[in-house]
């Protein structure tokens, strides 16, 4: 991969709103089960010493970048790593994801939760975005990103996938202000994590809220908005393009375009044309191909991501993205296929 300015800008320009040569993309667990590289150096090692390890962290976050002409790389790790500093262990579990043994259901444990700070609590994640910066040369930036506390809430208080949110809503209904208390404490940790990724080299930030679909609209304004927007806040002078990410969020678009983000991410649930209307003209949008389709032949593929393109309309702002994260088993050559179309398709003549 040699350094090209005009590929090397494509991403962040997108993000500003700026036109580009062609349409950037970047894919969601884009280091992940789907490349054999991967599964080889999980035959190894565990998934958390991949990303506690920066040399391990580096290679993995490289991997895909080496093989497609990807507009960015994404740290890997995992949204849980600032919860270790935060006194929470947790594991995760292949096909299952994050797995907490002892959740956080009553006040003392609320209380009882430390204080996050990043260069004592995640030395390892500054390192591996040094190095990948390092490594990367300035040909594509590094996304950095975090946990939007109400997807971090859900995690600690169910103990693992947080498909009902039986205890989260619970706690939210039954004590609101211990709710509003943990929130608190979480979006600290998000502010810290992401001010200390930037100072190490990251290049743009995207929060993941990936549970925040469970929320009805008059939920998600009580509960999680207040939070995500201070964080929004909090990070709007760090100098750095923010992607707000959500999925199952079509009622939720225009509150989470409200909460933050110069880029707002939907999912493949709802037309592209029509979440960019509702998240405003003043954001750029990021998505929304279904990660389903990569199953499918290769012209199913190219038709798709065309279709996609074509709702966008060629208006700057537009990140090329899955509506969610790769799925496990993705054939390798669609992904390499997808990205080519998104380029070739998307590509604009020169003014
Ligand atoms: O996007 C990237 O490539 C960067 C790396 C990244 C991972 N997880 C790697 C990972 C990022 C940004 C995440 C964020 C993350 N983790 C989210 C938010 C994004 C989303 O998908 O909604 C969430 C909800 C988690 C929690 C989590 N961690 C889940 C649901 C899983 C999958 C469990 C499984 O086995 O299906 C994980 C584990 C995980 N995180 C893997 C990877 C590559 C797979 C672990 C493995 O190697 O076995």
């Amino acid at each position: 991969m040699s350094k090209n300015p005009v590929r090397s800008q494509r991403f962040l320009k997108a993000c500003r709103r700026e036109a580009t040569d062609c349409t950037p993309i970047w894919i969601m667990r884009q280091a992940g089960r789907y490349l054999p590289e991967y599964r080889k150096l999980r035959e190894k090692h565990a998934m958390l010493e991949l990303a506690k390890t920066p040399e391990l962290a580096t290679r993995v976050t490289l991997l895909p970048v080496e093989r497609f002409e990807l507009d960015a790389a994404i740290l890997f790790s995992d949204i849980m790593v600032p919860l270790w500093g935060m006194g929470v262990p947790f594991r995760i579990e292949e096909n299952v994801g994050p797995v907490i043994d002892d959740p956080l259901r009553t006040e003392a444990q609320i209380r009882s939760l430390k204080s996050f700070d990043a260069q004592r609590d995640v030395p390892f994640v500054l390192e591996a975005i040094r190095q990948i910066r390092d490594e990367l040369g300035g040909r594509i930036p590094l996304i950095g990103f975090a946990g939007a506390p109400f997807t971090l809430a859900s995690y600690l208080i169910e103990g693992k996938s947080p498909r009902r949110l039986r205890w989260t809503k619970a706690l939210m209904f039954d004590r609101p202000d211990l709710w509003d208390e943990l929130m608190r404490r979480l979006t600290d940790t998000v502010i810290a994590y992401l001010k200390a990724q930037v100072a190490a080299g990251a290049q743009a930030l995207q929060l993941f809220d990936s549970w925040v679909g469970n929320l009805s609209p008059a939920q998600y304004a009580r509960f999680a908005q207040p939070h995500s927007h201070r964080i929004f806040q909090a990070l709007k002078g760090a100098g750095v393009p923010l992607i707000h990410f959500g999925t199952e969020t079509s009622t939720l678009l225009e509150a989470m375009a409200e909460a933050g983000g110069d880029v707002v991410g939907a999912d493949w649930r709802i037309p592209l044309d029509e979440a960019w209307r509702r998240i405003g003209p003043d954001r750029g949008i990021q998505g929304n191909l279904d990660p389903a389709v990569l199953f499918a032949g290769s012209e199913v593929v190219c038709r798709e991501a065309a279709a996609v393109l074509d709702l966008a309309g060629g208006r700057p702002g537009h990140v090329f993205n899955l509506g969610h994260g790769i799925l496990p088993d993705t054939p390798v050559d669609n992904v390499a296929r997808l990205v080519d179309i998104v380029h070739q398709a998307s590509l604009r003549p020169a003014s």
